[in-house]
Parts: structure tokens; C-alpha cells; sequence
């Protein structure tokens, strides 16, 4: 059997770029503590007019011609978000009309922040037990969207962003060879939006509330990220039959700075070098879209040699995590 590769990657931002300075002048907060507690400096935020489907057809477009494919060559497209455009009908079946994908399927795939990874694995096994020959992979989010720019404890951490990736079991690119996925619902209340879902339909309540908004536990989600996402690695790494010194690069979730140093802290053989933190700083926290443009920049980059691994690693809310190890071929 030959494993799925991803053979396209593509990625999109935003043009406006909301800086802590900005943020400054918004709330009460500084530059200092932001850096220090996140390590973010820049996020950007989508325009009034641009949704999810907007971001991510973008992104899609971009690695379906890094994959030298065409729109009619996709059999699948899955788009992992939690800010889709509706609730139905799905932002992928948005996006699939946008394409002019005629030939595809679509479906939204809702693993918060770990949508991408999720999607990754869904794709590998459709891809390798030939049910598929292509499949487009998208993580877009507008998550200034849900975002309340007034609380200053969740809105200086999140921005807008799209990710895309081609995955097929035919051409070169990135072989997926190992996924591990987890959840855990019953820390389900420590990062959620309250409502607009069947439990809690918009309502004046409801909009008086604020629950139509980002809630989140910082402090636990912190250490659930932590424990979660090298719980991850190890179990992916093990799978494989590999040690972490056989790891070229660690891409984990890019959420906060502070979170990705302590992952790199349980893993002392992995070169700080290598442990990817630029999308954090320069995007803030992307959710699903985040290891996708950090692996769009690395490729893109040409800081990828021949053979070196890679190791993606993301954790979000319900709680979800997983892990990834890729080889580039
Ligand atoms: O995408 C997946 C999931 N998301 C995450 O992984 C995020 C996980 N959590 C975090 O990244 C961190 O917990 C935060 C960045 C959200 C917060 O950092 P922290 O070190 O856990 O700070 P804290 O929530 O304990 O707050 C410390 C203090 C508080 O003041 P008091 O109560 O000590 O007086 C907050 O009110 O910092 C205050 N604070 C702020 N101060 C200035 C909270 N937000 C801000 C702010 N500016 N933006």
C-alpha cells in the first residue's frame, strides 16, 4: 500500500493586522504582558465582507495548484473550522461551489482547534484504502467573529486565517506516516461558545449574556494543552518506531509561546531551533488553521530538506488533540 502524501499546501491571511499597540488603545493591556504571557505580537482580521468560505476558498486554491492538480481533479474536500459560515449548509459545500469542484464531495469537520490534524487522518485512511484519489483538506477560520474585543482575557489571543492542503496517494510531497487523534468531552465547559447551538438559541438572553462569545478557562486549558499535546507526540512517535532525535521539526498548535516551550522542554533532544513558533507570534491563535500555514511557511520557506520529519501536533477545545508525523519526500 502506498501512505498518502500531501502534495499541495497553500495558505491565507487576512490584510488587516491588529498589533498589541492597537490593543492598547482598546482595553487594559500592554505590549509587555501580552508578549510575555503568549509570545504574540501581531494577529490579522478578516474585512466585514470576508467569511470562512472566503479565507479558505483562497487557501484551497493555492494548494490545489502547488499540487498541480485541478479543481475537478478533488474527490473530497473537508473544511475543519469552528466559525463556518452557517451552521448549515456547510462552509466546504460553500467552498466546493467556489472551486467549481463539480467532481467533489464536501463536508465540515468540527475538532476546534484540531481540525486540521483531524482531517489530515480522515483523508490518509480514504486516501490509502482508495476510496479517494484526491482530497482537499481546508482549516479557515474568522474567528474575530466570536471574539468579544471588550474582555480582554480571550481577545488579544485569537486571529483570522486559512490553511489548505492537497493529500493524494499519486506525486511527491509530504508522506503521512503515522496520526494519533484524542478527546475528552468532559472538560467540555472549560473552552466553548455557549451558544447559537440547539442548547441555547440566539435569543435576547442569550445576546445580553454575551454567550455568543469565546468562553475559556485559561489556566486549566493551559495545562490540559501541555500534558495533552506531549501525550500526543509520544504516542505518534511510538507508533512509529522513532525517538524524537529522528524529529527534524515540531510544529505544535499555535496558541500561546509559553505552551510550546513547555512542550519543547519535555522533549530535550528536539533543537529549539526547530521547534516552529512564528505563526504564534505574528498571527496569534488561528485554531484549526494554525500547524497548516506554519507547515505552508516551513515548505514554502525551502527549510525542508530531503527525508527530514516533521512532527505536528495540536490540541483544542472539546477537549481534542493529536498528533502527526510526516516525512518529506
Ligand atoms: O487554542 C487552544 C486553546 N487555547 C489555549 O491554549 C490558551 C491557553 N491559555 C493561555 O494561553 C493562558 O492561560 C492565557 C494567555 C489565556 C492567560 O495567561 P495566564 O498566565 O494563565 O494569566 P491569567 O489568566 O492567570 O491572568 C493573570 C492576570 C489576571 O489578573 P489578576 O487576576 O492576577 O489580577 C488577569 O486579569 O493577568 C490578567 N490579564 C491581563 N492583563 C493584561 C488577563 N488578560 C490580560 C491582558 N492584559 N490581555
Amino acid at each position: 500500500m502506498k501512505k498518502a502524501k500531501i502534495i499541495g499546501l497553500g495558505s491565507y491571511l487576512p490584510k488587516k493586522v491588529l498589533t498589541n499597540a492597537d490593543f492598547e488603545k482598546m482595553i487594559d493591556t500592554s505590549d509587555e504582558w501580552i508578549t510575555s504571557r503568549t509570545g504574540i505580537k501581531e494577529r490579522r482580521i478578516a474585512a466585514d465582507d470576508e467569511f470562512t468560505s472566503d479565507m479558505g476558498y483562497e487557501a484551497a486554491k493555492k494548494a490545489i495548484e502547488d499540487a498541480k492538480l485541478k479543481a475537478e481533479d478533488i474527490d473530497i474536500i473537508f473544511v475543519a473550522t469552528l466559525t463556518p459560515d452557517y451552521i448549515f449548509p456547510s462552509t466546504a459545500c460553500l467552498i466546493q461551489e467556489k472551486l467549481e469542484a463539480k467532481n467533489a464531495a464536501a463536508l465540515d469537520i468540527q475538532a476546534a482547534c484540531s481540525g486540521y490534524v483531524y482531517a489530515l487522518s480522515l483523508a490518509k485512511a480514504l486516501v490509502e484504502n482508495n476510496t479517494y484519489k484526491n482530497i482537499l483538506i481546508i482549516a479557515s477560520e474568522k474567528l474575530s467573529s466570536i471574539i468579544n474585543y471588550k474582555d480582554r482575557s480571550t481577545s488579544v489571543l485569537f486571529g483570522d486565517a486559512a490553511a489548505a492542503a492537497v493529500v493524494s496517494q499519486d506525486g511527491s510531497g509530504l508522506e503521512i506516516q503515522s496520526i494519533y487523534l484524542g478527546a475528552s468531552g468532559s472538560e467540555a465547559d472549560l473552552l466553548i461558545l455557549p451558544a447559537g447551538g440547539c442548547k441555547n438559541p440566539a435569543s435576547e438572553k442569550t445576546l445580553k449574556e454575551g454567550l455568543h462569545y469565546i468562553k475559556m478557562g485559561g489556566k486549566e486549558v493551559f495545562k490540559h494543552a501541555v500534558r495533552r499535546m506531549q501525550q500526543a507526540i509520544e504516542k505518534c512517535l511510538k507508533e512509529t518506531n522513532l525517538s524524537e532525535k529522528d524529529i527534524s521539526w515540531l510544529i505544535p498548535h499555535q496558541a500561546n509561546e509559553r505552551i510550546i516551550d513547555a512542550i519543547a522542554k519535555r522533549f530535550e533532544h528536539l533543537d529549539n531551533e526547530k521547534v516552529y513558533k512564528e505563526v504564534v507570534r505574528k498571527f496569534g491563535n488561528t485554531s484549526a488553521s494554525s500547524v497548516g500555514l506554519a507547515l505552508d511557511f516551513l515548505k514554502k520557506e525551502n527549510k525542508l530538506k530531503s527525508k527530514e520529519k516533521i512532527l505536528l501536533t495540536v490540541f483544542g477545545a472539546g477537549f481534542t488533540w493529536g498528533a502527526a508525523i510526516l516525512e518529506n519526500n
